[in-house]
């Protein structure tokens, strides 16, 4: 292992949790039941998408202008999430596992499908810890594409069978799949039995554990 690359949303920070409250809000104003298993499909894929995911659950159409102004109400509701957001949310361990990394010589990045990412990382001042940083503005394919995590691996000169991605969304392990890459997710086996390794939270991975995968 000489990279690791670790998703944002629902890895490093429970953010996961506040695009499902603000994606439920919307969908129950279209009149679409947004359960948790449905949300599991909604994870690290793009703004878009995601709501492209909702109408078709609803058996619902909107012309592409709609769909503009109903993606942005939900970024609106998300966003008023993270401004009240505190470091305190960040997930045990996390922080102490970037520097352990970083003190064993491997390269640490950080590839989020959001276009928030840069206000998440900047709130809860933790930017300075990843070497590449690439976010839902830098790519034109959304997870379980693998262009997000060959992006990141290419910034940090580091070959894909040499990286090791974590994530918590079954899009986010097909895409690093994808990339040629080994995988550990952050959840549950049954959605994530594709991974390597499958841990509940970041605090029980160390540097031993990722690279002796
Ligand atoms: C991913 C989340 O990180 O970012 C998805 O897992 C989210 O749930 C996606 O939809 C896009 O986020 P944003 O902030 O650009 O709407
Ligand atoms: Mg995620």
């Amino acid at each position: 292992m000489t990279a690791c690359i670790f998703d944002l949303d629902g890895v490093i920070v429970d953010t996961a949790r506040y695009h499902f409250l603000a994606w439920q809000k919307l969908a129950k104003e279209l009149g679409v039941e947004l359960t948790r298993h449905h949300n599991e499909r909604l994870k690290g894929v793009g703004r878009m998408e995601s709501l492209n995911i909702i109408l078709e659950l609803g058996g619902l159409q909107r012309s592409d202008g709609e769909k503009e102004s109903l993606a942005t109400r939900k970024n609106a509701w998300f966003v008023e999430f993270i401004e009240a957001m505190k470091k305190e949310e960040i997930f045990g361990g996390a922080t102490a596992l970037f520097s352990e990394l970083k003190a064993n010589g491997v390269k640490v990045a950080l590839a989020s499908s959001s276009k928030n990412a840069q206000t998440v990382l900047k709130k809860l001042e933790i930017g300075s810890y990843f070497e590449a940083i690439v976010d839902g503005t830098m790519i034109e394919r959304s997870k379980p594409d693998p262009e997000i995590f060959l992006k990141a691996a290419t910034m940090l000169h580091a070959s894909p069978k040499e990286c090791i991605v974590v994530e918590d969304a079954e899009a986010g392990v097909e895409a690093a799949i994808c990339a040629g890459m080994k995988c550990v997710g952050i959840g549950k086996k049954e959605q994530l039995n594709k991974a390597n390794l499958v841990v509940d939270q970041i605090g029980q991975l160390n540097y031993q554990i990722l690279n002796n995968l």
